[in-house]
This record gives C-alpha cells, structure tokens and sequence, in this order.
C-alpha cells in the first residue's frame, strides 16, 4: 500500500484506509500430541492459514517435537514457547493463538503464565482439553503409545509419571479428584482450581484476551467427554453428568475469567460435525480465518 500524502484532500480518507488495510496481527500455531510443525500435515494446515487470512504464521515447535510432546512436562514445554514468543520480532505487539488439541492448554499456560510476554489477542482453540480428560488420549496409531501405556500403570498422579509424560497433566479422573488435586501438577494450577493457590494474575490474562473461541467436535472419541473442549466436565457430585461450562464452578466462581470474557460477549462456543481435530477447509475460512484477519488497532469483536 503506498504512503499516505498528507497534503493530500484524499489525505484522510487515505490514513482511514491505510487503518482498514493494517497488516493483521501475526499468529503462532501450537500443535497436539505426537505432532510435529515439520510433518505434512501440520505445515499444510499452517500454510493454509497464512495463505487465507493475509497474515505472518509460525508454528512453533517444542524441543525435538512428537518426543518432548509426549514426555516433557507441560509447564516446561510452555515456559519454551514463552521463550520463543519473546525472541520472535513480529510478534511482539501481540499476536494470535492457534490451538491444536494438547497446543490449547499449552498455549493458555503462556497467557497465564509467560511473564513479560508480547499480548495475546485471539485464541481459537481446536479440540482443546481445557477441563481435563478422563483418559490418556487414545494414541492407537503412535508409536511411543506403549511407553505412554507403561508409564500410566504406575499411577498417574505418581510424580514419576507427572514429571515425565504430558497428559498426565491434564487427566482428571472423575472418581480420583482427591488424588487429581494433590498430585497433578499442571492442571489445577492452569484453571485455578486450589483455592489456596489461586493466583490473580492468571485470571486477569486469560480474561484480557481479545476473543476466545472454543471449537468442540461432535464425535471427539480422543477427549472424554468432548465437552471439555468448551471447558464443560463432569460434576463434582455427580460424576456421570457432564456439566455445560456454564455450570462449572470454574466458571460460576470465575476461576480463570472464563465468566469475565463470556459475559462481555468474548467467547465463541463452536461444534464442528467431525472427531477430533477433523476439521474442514470451509469450517476453517468461517470459524479461524476471520478471528486471524484482525489488525490491533481494530480490535473490535
Ligand atoms: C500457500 O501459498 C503458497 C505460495 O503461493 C503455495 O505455494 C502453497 O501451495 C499454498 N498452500 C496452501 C496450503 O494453501
Ligand atoms: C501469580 O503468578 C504470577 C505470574 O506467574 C507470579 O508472578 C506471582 O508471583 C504469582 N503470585 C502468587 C501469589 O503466587
């Protein structure tokens, strides 16, 4: 676009559309388990969205990439992306999150928890275990499934396994929520859920977000239940229910500002037909595209 000549009777109608026309803000894409930014995949899902919405896109890899995905601590693997998000130029007067399955709760992790990061603007997660799961992500087709299965069996609140597989993170055993709060190291931290650890901060960065959207599929057989992916769960109480987010106490007592950002109109809860991560290039130029085509200054909803 060329420069604006301020002498220009043209001259404000040229700033106005120099505004409109902004660049849009870059985004990072964090992927899932057992993924990698350099498999086909994933590069062609990051190139579409680059290609789509105008925007600059990095994926950003954690350590070796499938290995670490798998057995390196979440709060370690988030504490990498903070690092490279500070490090990238582009993305420091903010940027947007792509969130792949597992990549959601990492990429909360560096809102909440990324010191003196660049902001946040967008996040649009994808099949996001945002409430836990009541089972290890079926890894049927992965080779390092079996070392994942034999590390379960030695108790997944053990702080072996907490210390050296992922998930084991953010899976909430429904009928074990004594042994979830005392041993998981990741989740209760990241949605606030001690109430003698509750941290502030963590709210008043998630809920700073720009636009939240939380993208469910219909037929997730990986997350259990599905819901999770809009932050709904099984009741304390009841255990066989599964509760909408509305009913959460996360949300009710607005843990993480999940309430805040809902009622100011900035969540979008969106279900996609598909299972996991089954997502359609139609579904991704009406629900991501337009949340990545926002510049900062127009940051409207
Ligand atoms: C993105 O654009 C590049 C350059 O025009 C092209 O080579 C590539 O095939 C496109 N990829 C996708 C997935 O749209
Ligand atoms: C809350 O989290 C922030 C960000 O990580 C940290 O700087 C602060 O010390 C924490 N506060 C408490 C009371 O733990």
């Amino acid at each position: 676009m060329g420069s604006c000549n301020q002498q220009s009777r043209l001259g404000v109608l040229c700033i106005a559309a120099s505004i409109i026309q902004e660049k849009p803000l870059p985004f990072i894409v964090l992927h899932g388990i057992g993924d990698e930014c350099k498999n086909h995949g994933l590069y062609q899902f990051t190139q579409l969205l680059i290609n789509t919405s105008g925007a600059v896109g990095f994926c950003i890899e954690i350590g070796d990439g499938a290995g670490d995905s798998f057995f390196m601590r979440l709060d370690k693997q988030a504490d990498l992306v903070c690092d490279q998000v500070k490090e990238i130029p582009e993305l420091q007067s903010g940027y947007n999150i792509v969130g792949l399955s597992q990549g959601n709760v990492i990429g909360r992790a560096v809102i909440e928890f990324c010191d003196s990061g660049p902001p946040v603007h967008n996040f649009v997660s994808l099949g996001g275990p945002h409430a836990g799961t009541a089972s290890i992500p079926g890894c049927a087709a992965m080779s390092l499934c079996w070392v994942a299965t034999a590390l379960i069996r030695l108790g997944v609140y053990s702080s072996f396994v907490q210390n050296h597989l992922a998930p084991s993170g953010y899976v909430k055993i429904p009928d074990d929520l004594d042994a979830y709060y005392k041993g998981c190291l990741f989740l209760p931290k990241l949605n606030n859920e001690i109430a003698s650890n509750w941290n502030a901060t963590y709210k008043d960065r998630l809920s700073s977000l720009n636009h939240l959207v939380l993208i469910m599929f219909e037929h997730d057989t990986v997350l259990i239940p599905r819901e999770t992916a809009w932050f709904g769960y099984y009741g304390e109480e009841q255990n066989s229910v599964v509760q909408t987010p509305q009913e959460t106490r996360l949300y009710k007592e607005d843990w993480v500002g999940l309430r805040a950002l809902d009622e100011a109109g900035r969540v979008s809860y969106v279900s996609f037909p598909g299972d996991h991560l089954r997502i359609t290039k139609a579904e991704v130029d009406e629900y991501v595209i337009p949340h990545l085509r926002t510049s900062k200054n127009a940051s409207l909803l």
